[in-house]
């Protein structure tokens, strides 16, 4: 009895240490309809699984003990049976209906989510893999950003769904927020769509979920979801030029001397490169790095200095800045509020 409790105390173990580093990374958690439906296949799942081995480990057991060796053998072998029509078709028909029970249930929650008419006021948002980051598209908003993805709330009064549009810019990558919905996946050259409808305000975190190089495990992504008119001001806030303080015309023109330029915009500049993320509005981001480090001047600061420091591979190189230029620079991000 001693081991398998030990498995069990590792298990949940592990658990709870999982919930320590992603406090909200649960698919047990659900706070969407697409990850709902995930979640109520995996308790059917979990239950079917659950009584098979309730059965299989009961007749075990039960054998063990019922023909256990005695401590008198009369040494007489028991009955030999030789097949055994009954049972055979037994364990034949009933794992077949178990796998159409479960083929069935899964198929019908596929549909379901995949096949649900997106409504007209749907948010649209186009998300683009890239090695190693997010990039997040609102056409519609005419909003750029990356890594933290921001939708309003779905309440009962005002239902809010927002449509994703998938592509890949390189190789395959796959969104995953948990909470949210099951795992879509970014192939280059192809479209993929899918749709989540958070009813939770709060902040859900997600992975890349398909192997795409070496800093795959550090391709996080955040949802923030928000109030309806909380989203508005974010949208509106992200939607107009980057700030642009007379104080800091240093601070800007060494940034915009420097080659950043051609792979990051800043709106309102002649910043206009798109292999970087758009940088106009990044202090309203809360991490640097795709999730890896917090948004903060010392982070930022050591992240411009040396981003291969940080995450290894990544596709900007060291810029070799002099201490005044990655100052300044540090200093212009800074005010991009
Ligand atoms: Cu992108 Cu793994």
């Amino acid at each position: 009895m001693k081991f398998p409790l030990r498995v069990a105390g590792l298990l949940f173990a592990a658990m709870s240490f999982g919930q320590a580093v992603h406090p909200v990374a649960n698919m047990f958690r659900p706070r969407a309809t697409p990850a709902e439906s995930v979640f109520n296949i995996s308790m059917l799942m979990l239950a079917i699984c659950g009584a098979i081995f309730v059965i299989v480990a009961g007749l075990l057991a039960f054998t063990i003990v019922r023909f256990r060796r005695r401590k008198v053998d009369d040494g007489r072998e028991p009955a030999q049976v030789y097949g055994g029509n009954r049972i055979e078709i037994a364990w034949t028909v009933i794992p077949i209906l178990i796998v159409l029970t479960l083929g069935m249930a899964t198929a019908r929650a596929v549909v379901e989510v995949q096949n649900k008419r997106m409504p007209v006021d749907a948010l649209k948002v186009t998300v683009i893999g890239r090695q190693w980051w997010w990039e997040f598209r609102y056409p519609d908003l005419g909003v750029v950003t990356a890594n933290e993805l921001h939708v309003p709330v779905s309440t009962v009064a005002q239902p809010a769904v927002t449509a994703l549009t998938l592509e890949s810019i390189d190789v395959a990558h796959s969104f995953w927020v948990p909470q949210l919905a099951g795992k879509t996946d970014l192939i280059p050259g192809i479209t993929n769509h899918m749709w989540i409808d958070p009813r939770q305000e709060g902040t859900f975190l997600g992975n890349c979920a398909e192997y795409c190089g070496t800093q795959h495990a550090n391709m996080l992504l955040r949802v923030v979801v928000e109030p309806a008119a909380d989203f508005e001001k974010w949208a509106a806030a992200q939607k107009m030029n980057a700030a642009s303080d007379p104080q800091l015309e240093s601070a800007r023109n060494t940034f915009l001397s420097l080659n950043c330029i051609n792979c990051h915009t800043v709106s309102g500049t002649i910043a206009k490169g798109t292999f970087g993320p758009d940088l106009s509005h990044l202090m309203s981001r809360t991490t640097l790095a795709s999730g890896m480090i917090s948004n903060t001047p010392g982070n930022l600061h050591a992240w411009v200095k040396d981003p291969q420091a940080i995450k290894r591979g990544n596709l900007m190189p060291n810029m070799q800045l002099n201490p005044r230029e990655l100052d300044e620079v540090v200093k212009y991000l800074s005010s991009l509020k």
